[in-house]
This record gives structure tokens, C-alpha cells and sequence, in this order.
């Protein structure tokens, strides 16, 4: 097209390599991981991370027929997360099942399994009974939504408050709050996740827009890329405790001691 020169031949060359270049980084040559809402009668849980797998196609689309190496080998794929940090989650996970391989996305709302009272977009168990603790509630997320003011992250600081002020709702208001050891365990790695996955691995610090696409959307926002070092407990365990202890948590009640080792053995 540029001619016949040797400048026109390399021209060509470029353009027709810059096409190349621009369709492997579109969503048309990675249809595979291209993003798609759910459909009718596909199984989704109550965790934003494991929907936006399934919505990307890392996890099977329908949420069903999981096994516990699927779902680590996905969140490793899709987030960068290693399987060490998940592997207790991943086997909980298997248990909210009859069947001894497979679990589906929705059987992890199973109350009390790895589900807990005061989550950050979910209503407690004791105000959902059609499965309320399921589906992503924004009334319950605006409490972290309007976290942090007047800055355009959140971090260990608004993170630690928004688990307080979760479980003061939840102590005012839920007769049947369960809140122990293994509760904050669950919590504070949940949200030391969302920090890391979407934000920065060291500091905790995550763009609101990351935190929010991810909760109220459950697909990859735009402009965020994975981590490019695995996310080891090492990363993880750290930022935890910070935000459980930002969280300035009390136990009122709840079920057997647990410790952050157990999560992340
Ligand atoms: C990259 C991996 C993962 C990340 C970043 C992640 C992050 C999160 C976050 C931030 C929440 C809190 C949601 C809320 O409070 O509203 C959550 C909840 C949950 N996650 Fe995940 N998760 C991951 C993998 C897993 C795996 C492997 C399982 C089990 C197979 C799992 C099961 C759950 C369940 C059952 C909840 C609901 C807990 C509750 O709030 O009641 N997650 N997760
Ligand atoms: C890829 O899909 C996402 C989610 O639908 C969209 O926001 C983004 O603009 C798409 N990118 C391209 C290059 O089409
Ligand atoms: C588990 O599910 C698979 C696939 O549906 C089925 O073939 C198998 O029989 C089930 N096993 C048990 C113990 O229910
Ligand atoms: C959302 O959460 C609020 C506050 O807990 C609750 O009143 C409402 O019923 C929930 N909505 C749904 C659809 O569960
Ligand atoms: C989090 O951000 C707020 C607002 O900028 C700031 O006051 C607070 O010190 C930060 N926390 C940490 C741990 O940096
Ligand atoms: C926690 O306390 C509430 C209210 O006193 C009670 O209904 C619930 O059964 C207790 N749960 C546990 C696990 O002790």
C-alpha cells in the first residue's frame, strides 16, 4: 500500500503488525475471558471475586461442577492470588456440597461454612432468608462506597472502619450476630483481598473505581491489571492484621477459635 520503495514494503509490514498488536489486546481475540453477565439459571455466590471468574469464563460461566483445583487454578489465573491463600477457603468450599468433588457458586452461601454476618455488600443471614446474604445488596455496600472521603482510594485505614461500622449494624441489629475468632479471620482476609488484588500489595492502598466495578459489577474494571508477583500469604497476612486491627474488633459471640494461620496455612 505505501508503494514499492523498501520504506513502503517496511511501512506495510508495520501497520499490518500494529493490526496484530491492536486485536490481541481487544476483547475480540479473548473471547474465551471476554466478559458476560450471568444468565438465567447460572449459580453465582456471595463472593464479588469468585462471580467476576465466572462472568470472565476463569470459572466455568454456569457456576457449576467446581471442583476445589478449578477454583484455585482460576484465582491464580484470573487474580493472581496463589493457591496458599485460598486453599482453606477452596476446601470449605467443597464442604457446603453433598458431592464429594463438585460444589456450585450459590451452595457457598451456606450460612456459618465460610459465609459470615456483617459482610461489606451482602445483608446478614437473619434479614435475607431468600438468600439476601447471596446477591450483592448496594444499601448494605454504601458503607464502604462512602468510606474515605474525599480521596479516590481506599486503604487499611477506611477498610478497618467499614468492617466496624459493618458489625456495629450488625451487633444493633441482628439477634442472631455470630462474631468470634474465626468470623474476624474470615473478614479481615476478605478484605485485606480486596486491597491487594485491586490495589497495591505493600501499602493496601486500592482506586475506589477498582473496589467498586469489582463489588457492584463483577467484571474486571477497566484499566486494572493483575498483580504481576503472586499474592503468597507473606503478602496477605500482613495487611490482615493491620485491617483487623484498625477494625478495633471485639468478639461478642460466635463459634471456635481460629487465628489467621488457619486461613492461611
Ligand atoms: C482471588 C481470590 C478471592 C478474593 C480476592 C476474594 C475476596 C472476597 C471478598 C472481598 C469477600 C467479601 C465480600 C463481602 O463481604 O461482601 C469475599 C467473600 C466470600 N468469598 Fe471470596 N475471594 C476469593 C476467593 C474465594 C474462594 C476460593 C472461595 C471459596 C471457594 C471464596 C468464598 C467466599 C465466600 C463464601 C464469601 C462470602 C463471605 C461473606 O461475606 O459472608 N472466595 N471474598
Ligand atoms: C472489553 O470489555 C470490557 C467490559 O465489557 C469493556 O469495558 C472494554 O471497553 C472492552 N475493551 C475492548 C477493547 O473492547
Ligand atoms: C457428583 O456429581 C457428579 C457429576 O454430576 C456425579 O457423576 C457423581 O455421581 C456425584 N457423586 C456423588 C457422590 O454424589
Ligand atoms: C438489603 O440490605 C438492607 C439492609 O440490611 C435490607 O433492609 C434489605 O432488605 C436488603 N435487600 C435485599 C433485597 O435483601
Ligand atoms: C488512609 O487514607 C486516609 C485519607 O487520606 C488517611 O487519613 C489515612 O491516614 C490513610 N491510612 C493509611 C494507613 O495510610
Ligand atoms: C450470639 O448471641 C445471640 C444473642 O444473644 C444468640 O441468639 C446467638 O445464638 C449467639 N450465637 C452463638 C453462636 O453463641
Amino acid at each position: 500500500m505505501f508503494g514499492r520503495t523498501p520504506l513502503g514494503r517496511l511501512l506495510t509490514l508495520f501497520l499490518v503488525f500494529q493490526g496484530f498488536v491492536a486485536l490481541a489486546t481487544s476483547n475480540c481475540t479473548d473471547k474465551k475471558h471476554a466478559y458476560y453477565p450471568p444468565k438465567e439459571g447460572d449459580s453465582r455466590s456471595p463472593c464479588p471475586f469468585l462471580n467476576t471468574l465466572a462472568n470472565h469464563g476463569y470459572l466455568s460461566r454456569d457456576g457449576k461442577g467446581i471442583t476445589i483445583p478449578q477454583v484455585l487454578d482460576a484465582c491464580q489465573k484470573g487474580f493472581n492470588v496463589a493457591p496458599e491463600v485460598l486453599g482453606t477457603f477452596g476446601k470449605l468450599g467443597l464442604l457446603t456440597s453433598s458431592n464429594f468433588t463438585f460444589f456450585s457458586l450459590d451452595q457457598l452461601n451456606l450460612h456459618g461454612c465460610i459465609e459470615t454476618d456483617a459482610s461489606l455488600s451482602r445483608a446478614d443471614n437473619f434479614f435475607a432468608p431468600n438468600n439476601g446474604n447471596l446477591n450483592f445488596n448496594e444499601t448494605v455496600y454504601a458503607t464502604l462506597a462512602s468510606s474515605n472521603p474525599g480521596v479516590d482510594y481506599y486503604n487499611i485505614t477506611s477498610a478497618g472502619q467499614v468492617m466496624k461500622a459493618r458489625l456495629d449494624d450488625s451487633i444493633a441489629n441482628n439477634p442472631e450476630l455470630v462474631n468470634g475468632p474465626r468470623e474476624i479471620t474470615f473478614r479481615s482476609t476478605e478484605s485485606a483481598l480486596y486491597l491487594i488484588v485491586l490495589g497495591d500489595a505493600k501499602t493496601g492502598v486500592a482506586p475506589k473505581s477498582f473496589v467498586d466495578t469489582i463489588f457492584r459489577e463483577e467484571r474486571f474494571p477497566d484499566g486494572w491489571k493483575k498483580s504481576e508477583t503472586p499474592i503468597d500469604g507473606a503478602t496477605v497476612m500482613p495487611i490482615a492484621k493491620a485491617v483487623q486491627e484498625a477494625s478495633n474488633w471485639e468478639a461478642t459471640n460466635g463459634s471456635y477459635a481460629g487465628a489467621l494461620e488457619f486461613v492461611i496455612a
